[in-house]
């Protein structure tokens, strides 16, 4: 019997479509011989059709009308890498509305639009895959779809933005300031040149969004998830994190939290003995805990063009595979849940408080967290000659709490400025 050929209709050339090509030409004859699958890029659809494309096949239809290739009886599976909400929401739509599969890596869409998409492609009853859109290269969503399809998930928390991973491990290793560690993330590619997206943790919250609904089924979209970035982490931070056994990194946190789902995104203070600590570089890693698998924990590349392209390969050849058995994938309906709303958490936390050092400060400093019921676990003092940094860490404590301690430390005459404050994960 010889091998199902199927046509691919590529959205975007661009780093990660380009990569894709490039990997599908290396591994065509790998591929058809494992999976009898013949796969071929037919038609490429770019914005700018002057600009001069390497690597691409003569034999490939390259045009600036999306719209096309969508809709064209020559492609069976369409691959949206070109990003953004529009056009790519509606081409993605006209492409499932033709009983085509899509692939795509568009995180900001799966985000704000998954629902809506997802529900498309169960009625059409064809596969929307999307492994490119958290954490790049990790095979984390079809972990999430298949293999823990029957685990009872109870927490994932995950480093999944590689700029901001790559800023924070830079001032942990060598010091450097945050401004000096995103110039240089900015230098390797690794940030765009407008980073607010990655340093505000909105691009960590998209995917912890896209988490959420595949991992609890829930019906999650970015506007409900709370993210904090972390533009405001200073050397100080990170030299006391360092100073006690700790570092600092971004997490995006997906967890059943009694009736609450928690979807939010936010710098934590991690001991350096839990395995996340040491995700160092632009890596990224997700830790899953489930109830009957217990802990998992999945490490990568997070971004570029070579990592993301194999996951939008894997998904290809599943789409490609399933369309020859006629068959598909089905996402399930997403169900409303209760999520933890912002004020309602417990945890310790860090905070960094700046002083008069004058006698009876420390003690006025102090009193303030017990008249809001916060118990303090440690207390440190640094700097001295008329100004201090008090250092406290509490217990846990809620939000709430903490926010009525913060405003009225903001008022006192001896406090000259409230540092960051970052919650601590207990081990
Ligand atoms: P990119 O380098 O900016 O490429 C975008 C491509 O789409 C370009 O070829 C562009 O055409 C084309 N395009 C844009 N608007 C178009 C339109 N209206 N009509 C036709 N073509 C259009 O983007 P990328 O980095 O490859 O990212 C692609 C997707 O992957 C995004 O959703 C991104 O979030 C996701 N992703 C990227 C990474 C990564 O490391 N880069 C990692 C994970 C996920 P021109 O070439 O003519 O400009
Ligand atoms: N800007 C993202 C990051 C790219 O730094 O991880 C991958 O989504």
């Amino acid at each position: 019997m010889g091998n199902t050929q199927i046509r691919i209709g590529l959205l975007g050339f661009g780093n990660v479509g380009s990569a894709f090509i490039a990997l599908l030409e290396e591994q065509r004859s790998a591929i058809a011989a494992r999976t009898g699958l013949e796969l071929r890029v037919t038609h490429v659809a770019v914005k700018d059709l002057t600009k001069k494309r390497n690597g691409l096949d003569s034999e490939i239809e390259l045009t600036d009308e999306p719209q096309q290739v969508v809709t064209s009886p020559e492609v069976d599976i369409v691959v949206e890498l070109m990003g953004g909400l529009f056009p790519a929401k509606d081409l993605i739509e006209t492409a499932l509305a033709n009983s085509k599969p899509v692939v795509t890596a568009n995180k900001e869409l799966l985000s704000k639009e998954g629902k809506g998409l997802f529900r498309l492609a169960d009625k059409k009853r064809v596969d929307i895959h999307f492994e490119a859109a958290v954490a790049g290269g990790i095979p984390l969503i079809r972990v999430l779809r298949e293999s823990l399809a029957g685990e009872p998930v109870e927490k994932i928390m995950g480093i999944v933005n590689g700029t901001t991973n790559y800023i924070l491990s830079q001032m942990d290793e060598t010091g450097a300031p945050y401004d000096e560690a995103l110039l240089e993330a900015q230098q390797l590619g690794y940030a765009e040149s407008d980073p607010t997206a990655d340093v505000s943790g909105q691009d960590a919250a998209s995917k912890a969004a896209i988490i959420a609904m595949v991992a609890f089924g829930a019906d999650v979209a970015l506007n409900d998830v709370l993210f904090e970035g972390i533009e405001n982490i200073s050397s100080a931070d990170m030299a006391f994190a360092k100073k006690t056994g700790n570092t600092i990194k971004l997490l995006a946190m997906v967890a059943q939290r009694d009736n609450d789902l928690e979807v939010q995104v936010y710098p934590v203070m991690l001991s350096k003995n839990h395995p996340l600590s040491s995700v160092g570089d632009s890596y990224n890693a997700v830790f899953v805990e489930g109830n009957a698998v217990g802990d998992l924990m999945l490490f990568g590349r997070g971004a570029g063009g070579m990592p993301t392209a194999s996951a939008v390969m894997g998904d290809v050849i599943d789409s490609a595979f399933n369309l020859s058995k006629k068959t598909y994938r089905a996402m399930g309906t997403l169900e409303e849940v209760s999520l933890m709303k912002a004020g309602c958490q417990k945890s310790a936390y860090y905070i960094g408080v700046q002083v008069i050092d004058e006698p009876g400060v420390l003690a006025t400093v102090a009193s303030i967290f017990g008249d809001n019921g916060i118990s303090i676990q440690t207390m440190e003092q640094e700097g001295m000659g008329g100004e201090a940094r008090l250092i406290f860490i509490t217990h846990e404590a809620e939000e709430n709490q903490l926010e009525e301690t913060l405003s009225r430390l903001s008022g006192l005459s001896c406090v000259e400025k409230l540092g960051t404050i970052i919650k601590v994960l207990e081990a």
